[in-house]
């Protein structure tokens, strides 16, 4: 038994809001139709929040089933990581608001901005914290409320996304756990997938959200998604030096099915053996892999000892993955 320290999952949970907006409910806003977007995204639906519902309102939810699941209190976790492109306030950070709600005090806690890599950015982090020994139990979560900063008149890009959150503790194990992570970014194709505005630039006082929206080149943040993904998929195999066919599950970002079904194939995996939940969460970006990764732990589908690979590509563009024994 070697000396190193792992990050192994001791618990998953995830929420979504109530309202459920349909394909044929969006057709009623823009000129589009289920059929188009099934057929181009795979999407169905996507959940959307509540009015004065929150993207830490979400992380609460989703992190409470997740240490539930672990049997973890939230007095027992020394760190909290957030992924979030849609935080409550822009300080203090969704994490430190989490912090306080559950209890959590005095252990560090902040936000990961990586757009929808930001789960998986997190994760890494938080891997480097218990392999480091640095922390012994932490919450990692990925959680938005992305419908909030659509252009719900433009149809290209508001069909694609939903609010949604999901959470894993992580418990530091000697036996094993998550194996490696994988994190990359490209700050010159920003343009391409972007939200323009801020506090240091494009702000209008009084207009606190003018002008605060998704901006997308979509065809192109397909190709270049397609291509990050097979090159760290690659990537995360030979720092392994593991062969595809060892890998269980795949547990991709949720943005489109297309872009799903081109990493399935080049890992050479059918498709009864990734898990999919686009068709009913849409693109949650930072929610959208531990959405996924509880849908399948909660099936039944995910089992204990298995390899799960969780790949994740975004705005910035930032990508990632993370290769796990669960
Ligand atoms: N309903 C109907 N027609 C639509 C439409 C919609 N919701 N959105 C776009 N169209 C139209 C376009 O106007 C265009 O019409 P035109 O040929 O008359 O000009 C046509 O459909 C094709 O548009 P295009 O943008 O080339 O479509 P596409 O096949 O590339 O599909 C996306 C568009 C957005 C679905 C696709 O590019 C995609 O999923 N990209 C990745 C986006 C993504 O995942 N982003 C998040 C990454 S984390």
């Amino acid at each position: 038994m070697s000396d190193r320290i792992y990050s192994r999952i001791a618990g998953t949970g995830s929420y979504l809001p109530e309202k459920v907006l349909t394909n044929d409910d969006l057709a009623k806003l823009v000129d589009t139709s289920d059929e188009w977007i099934a057929s181009r995204t795979g999407i169905r639906q996507r959940h959307v929040a509540a009015e004065g519902e929150t993207t830490g309102d979400l992380a609460w939810h989703a992190a409470v089933r997740a240490l539930e699941a672990a049997g973890v209190a939230a007095s027992e976790l020394d760190l909290i990581v957030l992924g979030t492109t849609t935080p409550d306030l822009v300080f203090p950070s969704t994490a430190c608001l989490l912090q306080h709600r559950l209890g959590a005090n005095g252990c560090p806690a902040f936000d990961v901005n990586a757009a929808c890599s930001g789960f998986v950015y997190a994760l890494s982090v938080a891997d480097k914290f218990i392999r480091s020994g640095s922390a012994k139990t932490a919450l990692v979560v990925g959680a938005e409320t992305l419908t909030r900063m659509v252009d719900w008149s433009e149809r290209t890009s508001c069909v694609l996304f939903g609010d949604g959150a999901g959470a894993v503790v992580l418990k530091a194990d000697a036996e094993t756990g998550i194996l490696s992570t994988h994190l990359h970014a490209d700050g010159g194709k920003k343009e391409l997938l972007w939200n323009p505005v801020g506090v240091s630039v494009g702000f209008k006082p009084g207009e606190p959200n003018a002008g605060v929206r998704i901006n997308m080149t979509g065809n192109e943040v397909f190709k270049h998604a397609v291509k990050a993904l097979d090159a760290i998929v690659e990537e995360t195999l030979q720092a392994n030096g593991i062969e595809r066919s060892r890998i269980d599950w795949l547990i991709p970002h949720q943005a489109n099915l297309r872009i799903i079904e081109a990493t399935a194939k080049r890992l050479e995996m059918p498709m009864e053996r990734v898990i999919v939940t686009v068709d009913m969460h849409g693109n949650t970006s930072s929610g959208s892999v531990p959405l996924a990764l509880d849908a399948a732990v909660r099936s039944g589908k995910v089992q204990r000892g298995q390899l799960l690979l969780l790949e994740a590509f975004g705005g910035g563009f930032t990508w990632g993955s993370a290769l796990l024994r669960y």
